[in-house]
């Protein structure tokens, strides 16, 4: 395939940053997208120039390290996927592709593709933790669960925190985070402890962290790698309501 990509450079946080285009031919459309950028490294470790910055770690959508926004969609053209899943077969052969960092005010750019989240980690800091007395391991069954809350909580401990859910939103909202953090650990009963504090603090530092909040555009979960639904943003603006009645 040849492609011409244009890509976000900025050399640090204090660089104003601007899009340089690259030609590249020979690309194997079953390579993976993240190797077509290994490719363009190379090259440009050969020729002196300094390597576009990227994160990744997994590169099989289970890190949440990778994340990038190809042609204006968060993790690129394929639904239900991560970037690093994603290959160069959904891609056209001479086809234009533009590559940027996340966009928001609370993920600031650290250098050309990659930004900085730790954002996400001072929320799971205040409250994504259960505070249970480990003891010896009890038996599997001990604590019977409904099937419904189970199946639930699995679908919001699927988040990977990649931050797609942020860069996609026109408020740069982190509530589809936030939430499926609060679902994951509310919805099963070793989590009731912290129920109330826990998603007191969380909203409360998401909200520190400069991220906007959510208006229901439903880009968040149209965008999610892991498809979490918003209805866990409805179940944690519910229980933030009667958690904060309760205090
Ligand atoms: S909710 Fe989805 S988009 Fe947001 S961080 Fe989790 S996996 Fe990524
Ligand atoms: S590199 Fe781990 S999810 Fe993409």
């Amino acid at each position: 395939m040849k492609l011409k990509l244009k890509i976000w450079r900025q050399k640090n946080a204090q660089d104003k940053g601007a899009f340089k285009e690259y030609e590249m031919e020979g690309i194997s459309k079953d390579m993976s997208f993240l190797e077509m950028l290994d490719v363009l490294n190379e090259s440009l470790i050969k020729k002196g120039e300094d390597p576009i910055a990227f994160a990744h770690d997994c590169r099989e959508g289970i890190c949440g390290s990778c994340g990038l926004h190809v042609n204006g969609r968060a993790h690129g053209p394929v639904k239900g996927a991560t970037i690093c899943q994603v290959h160069m077969r959904s891609f056209e052969d001479g086809q234009t592709i533009v590559i940027e960092p996340w966009r928001a005010a609370a993920f600031p750019i650290i250098k050309d593709l990659v930004v900085d989240r730790t954002g996400f980690d001072r929320i799971l800091q205040a409250g994504g933790y259960i505070s249970v007395n480990t003891g010896s391991a009890p038996e599997a069954n001990l604590i019977p669960i409904n099937k419904d809350d189970a199946n639930e909580a699995f679908d919001a401990a699927a988040c990977i925190g990649c931050g797609a859910c942020v860069a996609a939103c026109k408020n740069a909202s982190a509530m589809l985070f936030t939430a499926a953090k609060v679902s994951h650990l509310s919805l099963l009963p070793q989590g009731g402890t912290e129920s109330t504090e826990r998603v007191i603090r969380m909203v409360e530092v998401m909200d520190n962290e400069g991220f906007g909040n959510c208006t229901n555009t439903g880009a968040c979960e149209a965008e999610c790698p892991k498809e979490i639904s918003i209805s866990h943003i409805a179940r944690m603006n519910r229980e933030f309501l009667s958690s904060s009645a309760r205090k």
